[in-house]
């Protein structure tokens, strides 16, 4: 590495991510793009891939917001486009190999065309081997930047446009929270709102605290200012981001303010619908229950990842939460909200899994009756406790896991379903279904994707339909009337 390079690489860390303490957050402003680097885009192009989480999606709306200002433009082509960005997640093997086939691929358009900056950044560029591999194998990549500097992109940009050297800045630290930051947002009627960043749970599979820092909350006036602007901008629903959103207001040292709070008073904004993702089930306390219980607009879809249904597993896991105290959430909830859909995820083959600890997770997903679940073969981090475990499942006996939990939440989906035959939904009308221009589409409250005939003026409203075809993933229905904006949320 020369020096300049070493100028704006600070390595990332893993030990030092894991040992952090209590370091003060700052709240920082993002200041407007610095004079010289206004209109450095004007007439330009930009592409950012993204691949991973609701998080990295939206992390990719800052960056487009960003890139926005400079006078860059987004563009669909990899020939027309002079940045291209490829926003990565680390969450699993897959994931990343996805990432390193693309990065080679780009390199003969790179070739071909000098002048384009190709950029990494995203949960990926946080990890100390992925950057050594792209500085010592992948040279034509000119730009990595990670998930704590999103706001420094202009900076990094000009950078990279003059440099002939790769431009690396990737911070391992605590993180901070930037405020202020521009989001060119990819959808009008739907938005996602950052309430909080990073993870404190060290779950012991997970990288996700590594290359996201500690868990830090944006101010609650800040949130709420944010949602009040959305719904004044005529969006319909927006859906609260947060690794462990049930931690929310932890942190703070100046108030008492937590999850529970802060749904309370988003309530009472007049935006139709609020969801938030993801749940960790420790931090799930009885006031959150009773709030979401209000329902109005906050919507009766709650995500609460398990994991597994064994109390061996999830303890090497590290969940810090047994099937007994799972199973009490959800009957908890399930009193309180009867009509609740809810859903989960799963990770199957975790190292040392027995046949018997496995059909504890079957019995469990019988027992919760999931609307329907995401569920993963475990893949082993780099640096994380559980990548040391020794793991004895041999990868077909993984996989076969992996189909025989799929059929039963297939088979659970499909009664589930099948129990809304005949019922009047209301669903949020997003566009034309992609399969026949004919049929529109949109969602339910509970999140379930609905395609019925309808006149096209209903797109960006909400209708009633009327369930006649339920299937196992989507529901087919019949437009009943037009229901005005005064019945939402009733
Ligand atoms: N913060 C969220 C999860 C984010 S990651 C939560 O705690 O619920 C999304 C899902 O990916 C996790 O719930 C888990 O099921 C899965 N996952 C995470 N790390 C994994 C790994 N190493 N192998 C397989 N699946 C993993
Ligand atoms: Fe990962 Fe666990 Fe944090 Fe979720 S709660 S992001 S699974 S460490
Ligand atoms: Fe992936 Fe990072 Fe999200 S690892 S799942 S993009 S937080």
């Amino acid at each position: 590495m020369n020096e300049e390079m070493a100028r704006y690489f600070t390595r990332p860390d893993l030990k030092a991510a894991k040992k952090r303490g209590k370091q003060e957050v700052s709240v920082l402003q993002f200041e407007h793009i610095p004079e010289e680097m206004r209109g450095i885009g004007d007439g330009k192009r930009y592409m950012i891939k993204t691949y991973g989480c609701q998080m990295n999606v939206h992390d990719s709306e800052t960056i487009a917001g960003i890139l926005e200002l400079m006078g860059y433009e987004a563009t669909d082509s990899e020939e027309e486009a002079s940045v291209i960005l490829l926003n990565t997640c680390a969450i699993r093997e897959n994931a990343e190999d996805k990432v390193f086939g693309e990065i080679g691929r780009l390199k003969t358009l790179k070739t071909e065309k000098p002048e384009l900056v190709l950029g990494m950044c995203g949960c990926m560029s946080q990890e100390e081997g992925v950057v050594n591999r792209i500085l010592t194998k992948h040279q034509h990549v000119d730009l990595i930047f990670g998930t704590h500097n999103i706001h420094r992109l202009p900076h990094l940009l000009k950078e990279a446009l003059m440099s002939k050297e790769m431009v690396v800045e990737v911070w391992s630290k605590e993180g901070d929270i930037v405020e202020n930051l521009p989001k060119a947002r990819e959808d009008g009627l739907k938005a996602w709102v950052n309430i909080m960043y990073g993870c404190d749970k060290f779950c012991t599979y997970c990288i996700v605290p590594y290359t996201r820092g500690k868990e830090r909350s944006r101010r609650p006036e800040d949130v709420l200012a944010e949602i009040r602007d959305l719904a004044r901008k005529g969006y319909q629903e927006v859906t609260l981001l947060g690794q462990n959103v049930n931690a929310y207001g932890k942190d703070f040292t100046d108030r008492e303010y937590r999850f529970g709070d802060l749904m309370d008073d988003v309530r009472k904004i007049g935006i139709p619908r609020v969801r938030f993702t993801t749940s960790h089930p420790r931090d799930f306390d009885d006031h959150l229950i009773d709030v979401l219980a209000k329902k109005g607009n906050l919507v009766e879809h709650i995500h609460l990842p398990v994991q597994s249904g064994n109390d061996r597993i999830l303890k090497i896991m590290a969940r810090k939460h047994t099937r007994e105290h799972y199973l009490e959430l959800v009957r908890k909830i399930k009193e309180a909200i009867p009509d609740v859909v809810l859903t989960t995820d799963i990770i199957v083959g975790y190292p040392g899994e027995t046949e018997e600890q496995f059909q504890d997770t079957l019995s469990l997903m019988r027992e919760v009756e999931y609307d329907s679940a995401f569920t993963f073969i475990y893949s082993p981090r780099e640096g994380t406790p559980a990548a040391r475990m020794k793991d004895d499942v041999p990868m077909e006996v993984k996989k076969e896991r992996l189909h025989r939990l799929n059929r039963l939440q297939e088979e659970i989906s499909r009664r589930k379903n099948e129990a809304l035959r005949g019922e009047v939904v209301e669903v949020l009308v997003e566009g034309e279904s992609k399969k026949n221009p004919d049929i529109l589409s949109g969602r339910t409250r509970t999140n379930k994707l609905v395609n019925f005939r309808g006149p096209k003026h209903l797109v960006g409203r909400f209708a009633r339909v009327r369930i006649d075809e339920p299937r196992t993933w989507t529901l087919k229905g019949e437009w009943v009337e037009d229901s005005p904006m005064d019945q939402v949320g009733s």
